[in-house]
């Protein structure tokens, strides 16, 4: 089953988040999605310190609500993202006094960035999504300044794999996580919001750690991110994931050319 999706690239996961966009963004607020705001957002933010005055890149933005975060705090923002119609989406959500500059594009191709130098790429969610992570880090490796700072988020891939979810009794009690396939690496489905199908790439820790220190990059920390106490009043239900956790950041400096 996970060999018929070997030809999976970019274009076609792509088509997916195209199709899904209105219903992904219909779930996203001015501060995401429910897990963007107890698990990522925090996290991201304390890692990013202050963004005033930096040149930030958003890379995937999506419906942009943390591009509209970032330029609110006083970044001057450029945000990318392959899918034209989350583009069109995160423009009509940005009001006319802030200022965003949007650019559909593969992010594993920003030649028209040429010339483009950013402090800081910030990239929410995205890596696990596109084929080609490799390309994708050098060319974030080159459009940072020196010693600018890359920060990205993605499904924890250790614990979320082609093949993972909760072993439950049948009364429904969820006993465990089970966890196959962690040695895949490439393209598998999954169902976000009940019915829409995307195409997620399962790689290794290994792999996103060596590739990332192999263009270039110091990891300068990590987190593997849980819910607040107050976020536990305000949602028990996220308790669970106190038992293991769904997403990873990484901070990374860039240190050769
Ligand atoms: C899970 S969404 C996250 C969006 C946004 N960062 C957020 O946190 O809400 C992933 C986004 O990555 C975009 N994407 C996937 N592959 C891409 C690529 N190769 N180049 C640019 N954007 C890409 C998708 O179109 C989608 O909008």
């Amino acid at each position: 089953m996970l060999n018929q999706l070997n030809e999976i690239g970019t274009r076609e996961a792509i088509a997916k988040w195209d199709s899904f966009a209105d219903a992904y963004a219909e779930n996203h607020g001015e501060q995401g999605d429910l897990h963007k705001e107890v698990f990522l957002n925090p996290v991201l933010l304390s890692m990013i310190g202050n963004a005033a005055k930096k040149q930030v890149l958003d890379a995937g933005c999506g419906e942009g609500y943390f591009s509209r975060i970032l330029a609110r705090s006083g970044a001057a923002v450029t945000a990318v993202d392959y899918s034209s119609k989350m583009i069109a989406i995160a423009k009509e959500r940005t009001p006319a006094d802030l200022q965003i500059e949007y650019k559909q594009g593969n992010l594993e191709d920003m030649q028209a960035f040429r010339n483009k130098k950013f402090d800081l790429i910030v990239s929410n969610m995205v890596m696990q999504d596109l084929a080609n992570y490799e390309k994708v880090f050098q060319e974030m490796h080159r459009l940072l300044s020196d010693e600018g700072h890359f920060i990205f988020s993605i499904l924890h891939p250790c614990f979320a794999t082609p093949e993972s979810g909760w072993e439950k009794a049948d009364n429904g009690e969820k006993l465990h996580w089970n966890v196959d396939q962690y040695f895949y690496e490439g393209a598998y489905e999954q169902r976000f919001g009940g019915q829409e199908k995307v195409f997620l790439f399962h790689r290794t820790l290994t792999s996103y750690l060596n590739t990332l220190l192999k263009t270039g990059f110091t990891l300068v920390q990590m987190d593997e991110p849980v819910p607040s106490e107050e976020a536990l009043k305000k949602y028990p239900s996220f308790k669970e994931d106190l038992r293991c956790p769904d997403f990873i950041i990484f901070q990374l400096k860039k240190t050769s050319a």
